[in-house]
């Protein structure tokens, strides 16, 4: 099946340039729905304008949602201490098949995550994103900012069946977790050549105005060691269906695989979970660790031994606090 989808930000970055072109469709090489899977279309702002049945002021609390979804940097030094915002990975305003769809969470949840295994509700999701790949501090549960995230969530999952876990279009896709071999020289290549001309020969992305283009791949303003992406299968699984941005489906899965290797064997701020150790930190959490370069030596450096948490004056958000139910 070749399937077409909207660049929203190709468009968005032709306009800053001075023209307003229509929303390209570009063909791209994304993976079929498997049969029997629930394959949910999340409504639009236009849907939501349009909806009588939503009140006024949760409508405003939903946009509030979205609008910290697209521009969570206006929270920059509060809850988030990179040069990301939600958008970056979740492309397509969270809305997206193969590109990080938010609204399962909110359907799926409560539910145990092996991640930090413990049940978790979608606030500690949303907060789990902002500790690690926003390299941030959650805004407090119940409060007014949760508040809208989890209504933007809620909203965007309206019409789907609840706790049905065969979703097609979830996560980021299908490479799965059988890698090749990785070359870091092999992956340096697919780099130069596919990612560099937007994030940087130095992977430090571009900075417009104080306002961020092209978001960096590696380094203090990256994602840091606990993020999702540092795992090489998911770096690969987004990068196969959603990078070269305006090209999702153009690379090899061979070169997916080498590039996520690549900028997952450079530096970036310490896993908030650290013990002070990186390699007893790596065996604590080796069910997230085995899939990462953490803790292991690349061209002769040990990756993640050192204190550096980037531009976060904290190294743990009081949102880590393991739980028990007893
Ligand atoms: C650096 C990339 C990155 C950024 C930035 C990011 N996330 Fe995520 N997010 C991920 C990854 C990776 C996953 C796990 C996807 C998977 O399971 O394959 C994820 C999963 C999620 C999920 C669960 C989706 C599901 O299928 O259940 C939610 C909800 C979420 N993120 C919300 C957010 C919010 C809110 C923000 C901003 C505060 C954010 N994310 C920022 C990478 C990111
Ligand atoms: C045409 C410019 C462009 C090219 C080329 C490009 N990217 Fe991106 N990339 C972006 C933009 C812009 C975003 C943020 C998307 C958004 O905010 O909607 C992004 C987001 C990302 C992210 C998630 C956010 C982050 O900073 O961690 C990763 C990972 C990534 N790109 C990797 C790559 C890789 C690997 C390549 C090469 C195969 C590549 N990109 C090529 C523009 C580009």
């Amino acid at each position: 099946m070749n399937l077409t989808r909207t660049i929203p930000l190709v468009a968005g970055l032709l306009m800053t340039a001075g023209t307003t072109l229509a929303e390209p469709e570009v063909p791209v090489n994304l993976p079929e729905f498997k049969p029997g899977q629930y394959v949910h279309q999340a409504p639009t702002v236009e849907d939501l304008m349009a909806d009588e049945s939503i009140h006024p002021e949760l409508k405003k609390v939903i946009l509030k949602g979205r609008d910290m979804f697209m521009n969570t940097q206006q929270f920059r030094g509060k809850y988030v201490f990179n040069d990301l915002n939600c958008k970056s990975c979740h492309m397509g305003e969270g809305r997206m098949n193969w590109s990080g769809p938010i609204w399962p969470a909110a359907t799926t949840l409560p539910d145990f995550r092996g991640k930090n295994q413990h049940v978790n509700s979608l606030e500690e999701r949303i907060a789990g994103c902002f500790s690690f790949s926003m390299n941030g501090k959650p805004p407090e549960y119940g409060s007014d900012d949760m508040l809208a995230l989890v209504a933007y969530h809620r909203w965007l999952a309206k019409g789907a069946p609840v706790y049905e876990k065969n979703i097609g279009g979830r996560g980021f896709s299908h490479l799965g977790k059988d890698k090749p071999e990785l070359d870091y020289q092999r992956g340096k290549a697919v780099y130069e050549a596919n990612c560099a001309i937007c994030h940087g020969e130095d992977g430090q992305g571009k900075t417009v105005d104080g306002q961020v283009v092209f978001p960096p791949l590696w380094g203090d303003h990256s994602y840091n060691w606990g993020a999702g992406m540092t795992r090489i299968f998911t770096a690969a699984s987004f990068i196969k269906n959603n990078m070269p941005l305006g090209k999702p489906g153009s690379l090899t899965d061979e070169e997916a695989w080498q590039v996520a290797n690549y900028i997952n064997s450079q530096e970036r701020p310490q896993d908030p979970r650290y013990t002070g150790d990186v390699k007893e930190t790596r065996e604590k959490y080796l069910n997230f660790h085995k899939y990462t370069n953490y803790g292991t030596v690349v061209n002769g450096k040990l990756l993640g031994d050192h204190d550096n948490t980037g531009d976060k004056p904290f190294l743990k958000p009081e949102v880590l606090r393991p739980r028990t139910f007893d």
